[in-house]
């Protein structure tokens, strides 16, 4: 086996490359600047929205790399900001007929995974994940099948198929605590599709895994010699990053983990600013949560190079007010509903239960 920790990619994944290939395709797509018809003013369209959620007795769930904007109309509207986790324990146990969920798609399809009796809406479901479209179904399934000894775990930044071929699904906050469970059963596992990720909790756990070759686009941008030069102006920053990022990255963090643990990091470690590697979306509750703190985002590729992500997701960009406010129009729904396949959401309920029970 070819190891560093006990992680690896197979030497021969064509197929997992023309996946990633796909990515850029839909990149492109996402950095099409959109055109606005309304002339609304900010305020317009928050009193809209709010009166709107409470006709349709809607609740707003949204992730903390949306705007500010989005985020505080959650916070306003009895809704909620989270992590992916959160988000989907929220929408689960809240009593609302309809779930909005502005981030991207694989976290609609997980809200309605877990509760196929209430109408799960998205401002649009064309804002998708590198992660997603870089792990299709049939390639994957194919991968799990040439390799029948391992247990099965897929982020949950992937498609309601996908999950169904799971055995267990997991959250950047859990995955080394499965992982390691896992690991102390002695099995064996087959990752996806983040390898950053993947790696990471292999070495934290020093569990035998394969990985799929993915990546996500916006936290594969962080660059170690762009933070350190930071670092070098403020050595009293900690650095915290997002373990979707790059190895070396990961390597020289003051701490690692998913959205809300990077938040309380911020809150809790005694350092007076903070240089954080994850999207930008999320100094609107980390700042919230150290008022005090100078934070700094962790610079991408750097001036000259290709960044095309610069610390912000462009699908999680595509959450906007203006197509949050239409959301309920009836001509828009069947871009903007979620629906999964019956025989497939049954399935992807397995081990996404699993993960919920798990950290219960
Ligand atoms: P969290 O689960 O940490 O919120 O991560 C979701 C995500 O997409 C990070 O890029
Ligand atoms: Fe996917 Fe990366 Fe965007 Fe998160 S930040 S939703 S992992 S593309």
């Amino acid at each position: 086996m070819n190891t560093t920790a006990d992680a690896h990619i197979p030497s021969e994944q064509s197929d997992q490359i023309a996946a990633r290939e796909q990515v850029k395709q839909y990149l492109d797509a996402a950095l099409e600047p959109r055109v606005h018809s309304s002339s609304k003013s900010t305020e317009q369209y928050r009193e809209d929205i709010k009166a709107l959620l409470k006709k349709h007795d809607a609740a707003l769930i949204a992730h903390y790399y949306t705007s500010p904007e989005i985020q505080s109309l959650a916070e306003e509207t009895g809704g909620c900001v989270a992590d992916s986790l959160e988000m989907a324990r929220f929408g689960a146990n809240h009593s609302a007929r309809t779930l909005i969920v502005a981030g991207v798609k694989f976290m609609g399809e997980t809200a309605k995974i877990l509760s196929p009796e209430k109408r799960v809406l998205m401002p649009t479901l064309e804002a998708t994940c590198s992660l997603d479209i870089g792990c299709p179904v049939d390639t994957f399934s194919a991968f799990c099948d040439a390799n029948p000894d391992r247990t099965v775990v897929v982020y949950a930044n992937t498609s309601a198929a996908v999950k169904a071929r799971a055995d267990w699904v997991v959250t950047s906050s859990i995955a080394v605590d499965v992982v390691d469970h896992l690991d102390k059963q002695g099995e064996k596992i087959l990752w996806a599709p983040d390898k950053h990720l993947g790696n990471y909790v292999a070495e934290k756990t020093g569990a035998d895994v394969l990985l799929w070759d993915g990546a996500c686009i916006v936290h594969e941008e962080f660059k170690v010699r762009g933070i350190l030069d930071i670092k070098q102006q403020y050595p009293e920053a900690a650095i915290l990053v997002h373990p979707e990022s790059p190895k070396p990255v990961v390597e020289i963090a003051d701490a690692v983990g998913s959205t809300s643990q990077l938040i309380s990091a911020a809150k809790n470690l005694p350092h007076p600013t903070c240089i954080v590697a994850t999207d930008q979306g999320i100094f609107y509750k980390m700042q919230q949560a150290c008022p005090d703190k100078k934070l700094i985002i962790a610079p991408t590729a750097g001036s000259g190079a290709t960044c095309r992500s610069c610390a912000n997701c462009p699908w999680m960009g595509m959450n906007e007010l203006d197509n949050l406010s239409q959301i309920f129009e009836s001509h828009n729904l069947d871009h903007n509903e979620i629906h999964i396949d019956e025989a497939i959401r049954q399935k992807a309920l397995i081990p996404l239960t699993r993960m919920l029970n798990f950290k219960a």
